[in-house]
């Protein structure tokens, strides 16, 4: 951790409280003229100090930065997130974040973005991710598990994700399937899962997040209005988005080891939890075919059971799905 990292961490740490120069000089074993510096640099990118003489500083306000000593301020994580790629302006964080796992970025590494221009969505489709309101981000993992099991990560992932938003927004989250995070049946989260294998070996795994944060009703393309939203449409106030990113670490990191250590069915148990598919009528699109049914539930592995007017059950593994009233 830099200088200014250990600052804001020491700050997050004792919210509302004054800090002494003198504390923060030992604590990131530098001399006092080197904080005051340092929180002069902060206070030029946004960060309001109040300083009294004989107490000290206290943050006042955090601009709203996804910068890498942002995230790295109060990160409650051993792995995920210990490593941060930030960017202002990137056409994709997917690929950016497949150039640093081809060259040994560890588990765990974060690229992240404040705006994509290209950015990816599931099945070939663009993602809108606008400047300053997001969170465009990708992580990497390199789980030795078969390659047949990395679609689970992604269930796991949204679980993580609709947890994070709960805890830090109060909102009341849902999992359309595979990995869709809804709020009020508007779509406020996407996640893409890439990977790069040999035989049945994965090398490692990018899974990209797409996370509406503060954006306006205005912000929105008109076609997406009406089935997108934002945490800040759905609860009325404005979220820190590092904040945000340091809670889904957290999230991630337990869910992840409780994966690890005990399989699947603990984590198909959460994911069902939240899950809004199910149950319900589905349209499903493949690539082949369209299936109309009920979704019946997951399989051990985690795979969509669709269950067809015929009373036939067909495994769906990858597709758009459009739901329907409860049955
Ligand atoms: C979806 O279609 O629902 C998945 C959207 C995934 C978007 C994220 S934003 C960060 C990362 N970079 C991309 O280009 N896409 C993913």
């Amino acid at each position: 951790m830099n200088i200014k990292q250990e600052i804001l961490k020491a700050f997050r740490e004792h919210p509302d409280q004054f800090i002494s120069g003198e504390h923060l000089s030992q604590l990131c074993h530098c001399s006092r003229t080197a904080v005051w510096k340092h929180i002069e640099e902060l206070r030029q990118e946004g960060y309001e100090f109040e300083a009294v003489r004989r107490s000290g500083y206290r943050l006042v306000t955090a601009p709203d930065r996804i910068a890498a000593e942002e995230i790295a301020a109060g990160l409650e994580t051993e792995t995920i997130g210990h490593t941060v790629y930030a960017y202002d302006t990137v056409v994709t964080t997917q690929q950016l974040a497949h150039e640093a796992a081809g060259k040994g970025a560890p588990e765990g590494t974060l690229v992240v973005a404040d705006q994509q221009t290209g950015g990816r969505g599931r099945l070939g489709r663009v993602w809108h991710s606008p400047k300053g309101t997001g969170i465009w981000m990708s992580l990497i993992l390199r789980p030795h598990i078969e390659l047949t099991r990395a679609p689970q990560m992604t269930l796991l992932t949204a679980v993580a994700m609709a947890r994070a938003v709960q805890s830090e927004t109060g909102l009341e989250a849902q999992i359309k399937w595979p990995n869709d995070i809804l709020i009020n049946e508007k779509k406020v989260c996407g996640i893409l899962t890439e990977l790069n294998a040999e035989s049945d070996r994965i090398n490692y795994l990018v899974i990209g997040i797409g996370i509406n944060v503060n954006q306006q009703p205005q912000d929105y393309p008109p076609e997406l209005r009406s089935t997108a939203t934002s945490l800040r449409i759905e609860a009325g106030q404005p979220f820190h988005r590092a904040m945000l990113i340091q809670t889904f670490c957290k999230q991630f990191e337990q869910l992840y080891r409780e994966y690890l250590e005990h399989g699947f069915a603990p984590i198909k148990a959460r994911w069902e939890a939240y899950a809004t598919t199910l149950g319900k009528m589905l349209t499903v699109r493949t690539q082949h075919t369209t299936i109309e049914g009920r979704a019946v539930g997951l399989d051990p592995d985690g795979v969509l059971v669709v269950e067809d007017r015929d009373g036939v059950r067909h495994k769906v593994y990858s597709a758009d799905i459009e739901q329907g009233a409860n049955r």
